[in-house]
Parts: structure tokens; sequence; C-alpha cells
């Protein structure tokens, strides 16, 4: 047997992913905390809390794992309600604490790709209509100028917003987020905002740093239809791919937003990608149910062949991640994948998952496609919002009333991947040998 290693290209980078809220802890000025703190909205009654206690200074030791580890770069966000806490007052306590933090990252030698948006909004913005209100474009554009204007020395890779999608889904349509509304309408106006949002912050940012690369975090799912011979089946994956995986991207690259056949220019949004951003989990089969129509008739589910993570939450696809990478690299411009992991407090599914989807991620790049780098979502265990505790991502395990890490053994798995920048036969013999003859066929 041919010991294979399937290597990536220099300079390619290798990171974890973390949001703001879901490990700063203390964070209490913004729309998640006050969600929180009402009944029956997060699962088991969980509250972020301490969360890992970033702001309190653990994030010190959790970037040193990620160096000791290989890794090469971070993606972080910044809180919104912690920089601009009312909408006169801008906290530079706050600005220096993230200073700090990217000059950490950047003394360990980890590149910052610094997220702008990552689903929390400012009470005081929830309390003028959040994305509902127009308004919202020009006061997230100031809070964008603001931050870049301080922390351009330290970072030049932004997204502007994470998974406007998810945002918008889930907080207008499925109402799991915060304001847990179930109005398509209102969906269509906040994407719209959000797009407007992303396409000012584009521009302000490169006003500020010509240099800087910006994208935004696109949640792609793959769909299917679930009986592939039904004509509604087929709609309604349409109609979920259109609304969840196309409508934002395709008016960056139109200027004209698409919704149903409703159209609306936007023409600043064009060209507005330096590069995009890519978070993939999963796929799902689509399948027409009049019992679902608060879900607009669609029901998911998942393959019934693919493994399922511990909650019944993911399955695992890989091959969907190689189709998100060929379709999105149609679109000319270099992809950075933002996200990409599974919930499995027993590391007994992630190695597989890991080495399956670092597997689909080299066939992509071996076929020269532009991918620059990945980020494995998470670095350590953190608060799954309305899930709350009950999902575990870290690669690093949490308990959050301690705050004692600890390691699983997909730490040492992606600290492999990481150091040789490559999949090798001998680390997937080692950690995932049940896929060994599929990833290296002889
Ligand atoms: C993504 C979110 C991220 C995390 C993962 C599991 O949709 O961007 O914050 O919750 O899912």
């Amino acid at each position: 047997m041919p010991r294979a290693v399937y290597q990536f290209p220099r300079g390619f980078l290798w990171g974890t992913a973390t949001a703001a809220h879901q490990v700063e802890g203390r964070n209490t000025n913004n729309n998640w905390y006050a969600w929180e703190q009402q009944e029956g909205r997060i699962r088991n009654g969980d509250r972020s809390g301490l969360a890992c206690d970033w702001w309190g200074g653990r994030w010190k030791e959790d970037l040193d794992r990620a160096v000791e580890t290989g890794q090469n770069a971070h993606r972080l966000s910044i809180e919104w309600s912690r920089i601009q806490p009312t909408p006169d007052h801008w906290d530079e306590d706050a600005l220096d604490h993230y200073r700090e933090i990217l000059q950490g990252m950047t003394d360990r030698g980890l590149t910052p790709m610094v997220t702008l948006h990552h689903f929390t909004d400012p009470l005081w913005l929830m309390e003028l209509g959040g994305w509902e209100n127009p308004d919202v474009v020009g006061l997230f554009d100031r809070f964008v100028a603001r931050s870049v204007d301080a922390l351009q020395a330290y970072a030049n890779l932004w997204v502007t917003i994470n998974e406007p999608n998810v945002y918008y889904h889930a907080g207008y349509v499925a109402g799991g987020f915060p304001p847990g509304k179930h109005n398509l309408q209102s969906a269509v106006l906040v994407a719209q905002h959000m797009i407007r949002a992303h396409a000012a912050a584009y521009h302000t940012i490169h006003k500020i740093q010509p240099t800087a690369r910006v994208g935004f975090a696109l949640h792609y799912r793959r769909f299917l239809a679930r009986r592939t011979w039904s004509p509604l089946d087929r709609a309604v994956r349409w109609m979920a791919d259109a609304f969840m995986n196309r409508m934002f991207l395709d008016t960056l690259l139109t200027g004209r937003m698409n919704v149903f056949g409703r159209f609306t220019r936007i023409p600043e949004a064009r060209n507005t990608q330096d590069f995009i951003g890519l978070n993939y989990y999963t796929t799902s089969l689509t399948a027409f149910d009049l019992r679902a129509a608060g879900n607009a008739f669609l029901r998911e589910s998942y393959p019934r062949e693919a493994l399922l993570s511990e909650t019944g939450f993911l399955a695992n696809v890989p091959e969907g991640f190689f189709h998100a990478l060929n379709w999105l690299r149609k679109i000319g411009k270099p992809i950075i994948v933002t996200e990409n992991g599974v919930e499995d407090p027993s590391d007994r599914m992630r190695p597989q998952y890991l080495v399956e989807h670092i597997h689909q991620l080299w066939r992509a790049v071996n076929a020269a496609w532009q991918i620059k780098g990945y980020f494995h979502w998470s670095l350590v265990d953190n608060f799954e919002w309305e899930r709350g505790w009950s999902q575990r991502f870290g690669l690093w395990g949490l308990d959050p009333a301690t705050q004692k890490r600890f390691r699983r053994t997909s730490v040492d798995l992606y600290a492999a991947i990481c150091h040789e920048n490559a999949l090798s036969w001998d680390t997937v013999h080692q950690y995932a040998p049940q896929v060994l003859s599929r990833l290296f066929p002889e």
C-alpha cells in the first residue's frame, strides 16, 4: 500500500474559528443575553455565563493551545455591544481589549481573521427595530468604520457578517434565534438590509485600509430532493436553495436581489467580495410536507446512510463540501473555509468527519481551485446559541462550570494535519482507520 500524502500549498491557513458571544463570557448588553433570560428559549435553560472566559483572559491559554498544535491562523469576532454600548458612546477599553487579543495572535504567529457581526446585536439596536429598520445600514457602517480604524494595525482579513442567511432564517422564519419571529416578509427585509450593510462595510473598510481583504461567511447547506421523482420535493429543494444558499451571494454578484421573481436593485453591492467565506457543515434532504406550513412546506431530513452527530444535529456528508467548493469556485474569487466541524462530546465521530472533509478540501485544492485556508469550528467547546451547552464542537473539551479544558483525540489529529500541511496515510491510519481504504484506494 503506497503511503501517500495529500499535500496542501505553502502558506495555507490552518486555524479554528470562534465568535465573541460564544467564548467571551459576561456579555450582558446584547440580544442573545436577553434571549437567554427568557424561559424556554435555550435548551435546558442554559446560559452563556462565563462561556470560555476569554474576556477574563483565558484567550491566552486557548491561543497557546492553537499554536502548540500547529495552527497558524485564528478567526474570532468582535462584539458590537461592547464597543458601542449605547448609540453615542464608544468604549475605548473594549477596543483596547481587542487590540491586545489581536496583538497576542500576531505574537503567537497566528494570522487573525476578524468577523464584525456574528449573530449578536446591541440591545439599543433591537429597541430601534434591529435589522428590520433601514437605519441599521448606516449604524452598522459607523460601527465598522470605528472598529476597523481602531484595529487596522492588527488585522487585514475581515468578515463583515457571519451567516446572514442563518440570521434571517433562524430569527425571522424558524424563530429559534431572537427576535423569534415567523414572518417571511421581515426575513426578506432583514436580508436586504444585511446586503446593503455588507456592501457599505466593504467600501468603508477599503477606504480605511486599502490592503484589506473583505468577504462575508455564507452558511452553505446542500439540499437534495428526498424523492428525486417528486416534483414537489424538487420544488421545495429549489426554494430552500434559492433562499438559503443563493439569494445573498447572487445579489453581490449581480447587484440585483431576486426574491422569488421580485427584483430590487442594490448596485452598490456588486463586486463587494475579495474572497468567499464558506461555512459548510452538512447536506439535507428536502421533502414537501403539508404539515410543515410554518416552514414553507419544507421538511428536512438526513440521508439514511449518513452518520449522524451526537444529538442528530448534523450528518457527515463530505461530498457536499466538495460540491460547495466546486460551485463557489466558479465565481472566480479565492475561497476561505471559515467554518466546518461537528458536535461530538465523545469524539467518536469527529476524527472521521475531519479527515473526510479535509480529504474533500484537498481534492479541490489539488484541482488548483483558489482555496486559501480552513478554519475548524471550534477550538474549545463553547456556547451553542439556542442549543446552549448541549452541543460540543471543540477540539478541546470544556467544563464551563470549572473552566477546565481537556484534550480530545481530535486535537492531535488536527495538529498532525496542521504540522504536516497535509493529510497523510499515517494520520488517517492512526485516527480514522475505518476510512483508510476509501481515502487511499489501492
Ligand atoms: C454556525 C455558526 C457558529 C456555530 C456553528 C456550529 O452556524 O456560525 O457560530 O454555532 O454553526
